[in-house]
């Protein structure tokens, strides 16, 4: 019994002694952004100089581990799988051994990077007008490659499995109102803004049951410029008046005024009948005019009516014609 006692713990002293010896290498996890799947592991503070890792990795469900050739006997505490672990329906381990120091392989949990992988922001374009944003969403890119080459994003990705949302939280800086959009597209417009208004907000995309990161923007809405567009017609629209009021002004003068002498001449033509029918001298117009006065267009006034004329009006000049005829009448 005794001798069991001391076999017993001479195992557990070695035991001890085996895994402080094996832990000159800590967990191994992989840390997968966007499918770029990096194992990552760490070590204990005081591993000998010149130590180095190996690693290996296998699909879940195969027997064998196969080897990483980029990283054996490295230096760097991480080692990138992507291409190893790019099928996105599968789950896949990663196991590291330190040699230089006592270790064992350390192995990874098993890993699944459709649901593990870390979702980064989407890039977001903003085009601001006046009342509205137009707002185009860029999801992040992966290292894989679909069927054609090109390079996939997380949406392709995520879209083979289930509907993939764009999520919008837009917030006005000046009434401190919030509200959310939910949309199926990735270019869409935001409209009844407010002009000449700053706006932030958050934007992130929902794949399946997971979401990204969020993208922080902030866009300010262009100053409302309908108001000079009004001034321009209103103005346009004054001008056309004033001309319009000019032309009918000129033309209205223009008219009067190659009426007047016919209106003075019928004045003068009835002063000097009414003369003629008193037998007195209309004050040597008689003369001129007599018997009775033609309007000569080709005549001008001056030569018509040697006496100065007042220029205007020439309603008035009739009536001192008249008056003229009234007052030598009588005498
Ligand atoms: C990924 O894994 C699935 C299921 O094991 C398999 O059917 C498919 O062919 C694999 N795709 C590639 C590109 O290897
Ligand atoms: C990891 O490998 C992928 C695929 O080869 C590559 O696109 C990516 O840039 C690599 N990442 C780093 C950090 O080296
Ligand atoms: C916008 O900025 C305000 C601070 O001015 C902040 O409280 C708010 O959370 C931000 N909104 C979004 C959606 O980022």
């Amino acid at each position: 019994m005794k001798g069991f006692l001391i076999v017993l713990a001479g195992v557990s002293v070695l035991g001890v002694v085996t895994t402080e010896r094996s832990s000159c290498l800590k967990r191994a996890v992989f840390s997968s952004t966007n499918f770029e799947n990096i194992l990552t592991w760490e070590t204990e503070a005081d591993i000998p100089p010149g130590t180095v890792f190996d690693v290996q990795y296998k699909q879940y469900g195969e027997k064998s581990w196969l080897s990483k050739q980029e990283c054996q006997s490295i230096t760097q505490l991480f080692c990138n799988l992507s291409r190893e672990t790019e099928n996105f329906t599968e789950h896949f381990y990663g196991r590291v051994r330190a040699r230089g120091c006592s270790s064992s392989w350390v192995r990874s949990e098993r890993f699944e990077p459709r649901k593990e992988t870390i979702i980064g922001p989407p890039q977001v374009e903003h085009v601001p007008q006046s009342r509205s944003i137009r707002f185009l969403i860029r999801p992040p890119l992966t290292p894989l490659r679909g069927e054609d080459q090109q390079q996939l994003t997380v949406e392709d990705i995520y879209s083979k499995f289930g509907a993939v949302d764009y999520h919008l939280i837009i917030f006005n800086q000046r009434t401190q109102q919030q509200w959310t959009k939910n949309e199926h597209n990735k270019e869409f417009e935001v409209s009844n803004l407010d002009p000449d208004t700053e706006y932030n907000g958050t934007v992130y995309i929902c794949l399946l049951q997971r979401r990204s990161k969020p993208q922080v923007f902030w866009v300010k809405t262009l100053a409302d410029k309908t108001w000079i567009l009004y001034c321009l017609v209103a103005l346009a629209f004054c001008a056309g008046l004033v001309f319009a009021a000019t032309a009918y002004v000129s033309y209205k003068y223009i008219k009067q005024r190659s009426a007047q002498p016919r209106a003075l001449v019928s004045a003068l033509s009835h002063c000097s009948s009414a003369c003629r029918s008193q037998n007195q001298p209309c004050l040597g117009l008689e003369a001129s005019f007599s018997p009775c006065p033609v309007w000569d267009p080709h005549l001008s006034l001056s030569q018509v009516f040697p006496a100065p004329v007042p220029a205007w009006p020439w309603a008035l000049l009739g009536m001192q014609g008249q008056g003229l005829c009234q007052g030598l009448s009588t005498l």
